[in-house]
């Protein structure tokens, strides 16, 4: 069986649920206090053993680049302070090689990983999207890459999402479980409100067989006019058998102002230099908050 090494981080989206701010930035380089969203998933990459990456590109999508290249006047000037602690930080991602694809317009996310069709090959792969964080001791890609191994099948991450949050994601139609891994008849991207066939929804992390480009080279468009992974996923399921895996950790989606935000505070409470403060201070707006209602 061939190993997972490779992994599609699809970063093309336009991220208009964040506009204006991603007009020109990528919604991807939003800093979660002092890294950006993107920087989180390659380090949960590498963590999980990935040793190459393809970040899908696009229109507006240069700081993404320029942020995971070696910017040696910076470094020079960092060198001549003495303030390696931060060259050391600026530095993270190049354990891995990164490589860059683009996708000439953003027709959805089952047509961002078919463009890395040719750099992942005759392989198994992982996708992270690029917004979704997760928090876990045991890296998210690196429990479903386990998974993998003890069947030689896709698996795909989800997690228990409430009623009214199943219309905004694909959700699986589980037969049986074992443990945390289902057996799945079916994979449906966003069923309309009170038709979901279940609470397990898809989040974000993936490992998939090479087989599924067959299936995405000729996949029509679904859900919101766009290419969906998930339907795609559901034909793969079909010639072979795809799994679930209700992964333990904690998920943060910040491709939405209230996700930013409270991925934002969470992160920052578990940051040594700033968490007494942002306590004190969250403290007092609340306090303020109460007196006013
Ligand atoms: P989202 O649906 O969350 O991203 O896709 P979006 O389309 O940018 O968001 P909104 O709805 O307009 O606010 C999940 C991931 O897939 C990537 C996005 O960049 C994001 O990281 N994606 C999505 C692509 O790479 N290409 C696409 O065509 C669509």
């Amino acid at each position: 069986m061939k190993k997972v090494k490779k992994a599609i981080i699809p970063a093309a989206g336009l991220g208009t649920r964040f506009l204006p701010a991603t007009k020109a930035m990528p919604k991807e380089m939003l800093p979660i206090v002092d890294r950006p969203t993107i920087e989180y998933i390659v380090e949960e990459a590498i963590a999980s053993g990935i040793e190459d990456i393809i970040i899908v590109t696009g229109k507006g999508k240069r700081a993404i680049e320029d942020h995971f290249d070696r910017n040696f006047e910076l470094e020079e000037n960092l060198i001549s302070k003495g303030k390696l602690d931060i060259l050391e930080k600026i530095n993270q991602s190049s354990k891995v090689e990164i490589h860059y694809i683009r996708q000439k317009e953003p027709k959805g996310l089952g047509h961002a990983v078919w463009c890395a069709r040719n750099f992942i090959g005759d392989e198994p792969f992982a996708v992270l999207l690029g917004d979704d964080i997760v928090s876990a001791d045991k890296p998210c890609t690196k429990q479903l890459i386990e998974q993998y191994n003890t069947t030689g099948s896709s698996v795909i991450g989800v997690q228990t999402v409430s009623d009214e949050e199943t219309k905004r994601y694909g959700i699986i139609d589980p037969i049986s479980s074992k443990g945390r891994c289902y057996e799945v008849s079916n994979f449906v991207e966003k069923p309309a409100q009170g038709t979901a066939p279940s609470n397990l929804a898809i989040m974000g992390r993936y490992v998939l067989t090479p087989e599924i480009f067959e299936f995405l080279e000729t996949q029509e468009t679904g859900a919101g006019g766009e290419i969906q992974l998930t339907d795609a996923i559901q034909k793969l399921n079909e010639s072979q058998k795809v799994y679930a895996y209700d992964f333990d950790g904690v998920r943060y989606d910040v491709g939405e102002k209230l996700g930013f935000i409270t991925t934002t505070i969470e992160f920052a409470l578990q940051n040594e230099e700033i968490k007494a403060d942002l306590l004190e201070y969250l403290e007092e707006i609340v306090k303020k908050s109460n007196v006013k209602s």
